[in-house]
């Protein structure tokens, strides 16, 4: 699959979800399988641009090409703006957010709420393509409520307009997260349009995304909720796709390397305070489903520094070790990732924490 010039190496995505996919998960999610990762929405409004959690958003120094960015608002004119300086910050590609449904954004028109308004979305996307020189891609849900269905209509005008690349939900804006995510839609703008379609919406195993794959007919798949926590889906998915075969999942000794280091780079990048705060809903979705977690994760939730998150996920795990090392389990091995590779962080190091 191609993005304007781009090659993406593999057709997996993950979606871009505010305040979880920052750039830490963005390069996980890549280095477990995802071949295309897109930015966390940042606001147009150029009042908002230079407050730390846009600048934090907007961060995407060392980042894997191609960067996608992605921008939300319902003013052409910021919009356009919004482009020019994200791609002068290293905005490889500028993917447009016409798919959230949050309050915030779609009490202002902008979102998935902009669907109810194609003529407004035809302004928004001339007004950023022809602001800049990159790819410009959008995302949608498949219309405003289950009586508009409007997907095709708007997925049509983003090609004739000169998108390069769509994503769709297979909700409406009015179904917010209820239900189930349909595919129809998504399989009629597949048919309708040439450029690629990342279809979106409940795809939480290998098997699904298959399915989903086949019906739709889509080019790529974009998974959100699903890699919350569970960043392996995508070598999950990707290993299913190419041999039809289920691969075990991430034995404890490899969920708590890759836990670690990914909070050493939250307690580093955003400070002990912030860090531990940040880290906090990751661990959450780390645990969710694990054997006797619950403690272990009140506790978690409670912890103030880097050192206690730390002491506690290696006490659980440890205690988890045991208890496999007695039932003879294959990953009872338990030993911290730092002794064997050079790409991870000590626990703790550089949070100002010992
Ligand atoms: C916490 C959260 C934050 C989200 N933030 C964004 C966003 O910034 N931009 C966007 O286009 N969609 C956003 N979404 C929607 C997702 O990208 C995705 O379309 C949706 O979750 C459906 O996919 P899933 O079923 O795989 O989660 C967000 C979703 C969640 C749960």
């Amino acid at each position: 699959m191609h993005i304007g010039p781009y090659k993406i190496s593999n057709p997996l995505a993950l979606a871009p979800m505010v305040g979880v996919t920052d750039k830490f998960f963005r390069r996980l999610c890549r280095e477990l399988g995802a071949g295309y990762v897109v930015s966390e929405m940042l606001e147009s409004n150029p009042a908002l641009r230079d407050t730390r959690l846009s600048r934090q958003r907007g961060d995407f120094a060392g980042e894997e090409s191609p960067v996608a960015v992605q921008i939300a608002g319902s003013e052409p004119a910021w919009m356009a703006e919004a482009a020019v300086y994200n791609v002068k910050r290293g905005a490889d590609i500028v993917d447009i957010n016409m798919g959230c449904p949050a309050k915030k954004v779609c009490n202002k028109l902008a979102g998935s709420a902009l669907l109810s308004d194609p003529g407004q979305v035809q302004r928004i996307l001339d007004a950023v393509i022809k602001a800049v020189d990159v790819p410009v891609t959008l995302k949608i849900r498949t219309g405003p409520n289950p009586a508009i269905r409007n997907a095709v209509e708007i997925a049509t005008m983003a090609e004739a307009s000169g998108i390069a690349a769509l994503a769709v939900h297979g909700r409406t804006r009015s179904d917010r997260f209820q239900g189930q995510a349909e595919y129809d839609t998504i399989r009629a703008v597949c048919s309708a349009v040439s450029i690629p379609v990342f279809a979106n919406g409940d795809i939480e195993t290998p098997q699904k995304a298959a399915e989903v794959l086949g019906y739709t007919g889509a080019d790529g798949l974009m998974v959100g909720r699903a890699a919350q926590g569970n960043p392996w889906i995508f070598r999950e998915i990707r290993h299913y796709l190419d041999t039809g075969e289920t691969l075990p999942p991430p034995c404890p000794e490899e969920v708590l390397a890759v836990m670690q280091r990914h909070l050493a780079q939250l307690h580093q990048s955003y400070g002990e305070y912030q860090g531990v705060r940040v880290a906090r809903k990751h661990i959450g979705w780390y645990l969710k489903g694990r054997d006797n977690s619950a403690e272990a994760r009140m506790r978690l939730m409670r912890a103030d520094t880097a050192a206690e998150q730390f002491a506690i996920l290696n006490s659980y795990f440890c205690q988890g070790a045991q208890h496999a090392r007695k039932e003879d389990h294959q990953c009872s091995n338990l030993s911290y990732p730092s002794r064997h590779s050079d790409h991870f962080l000590q626990p703790g190091a550089g949070a100002g924490s010992g």
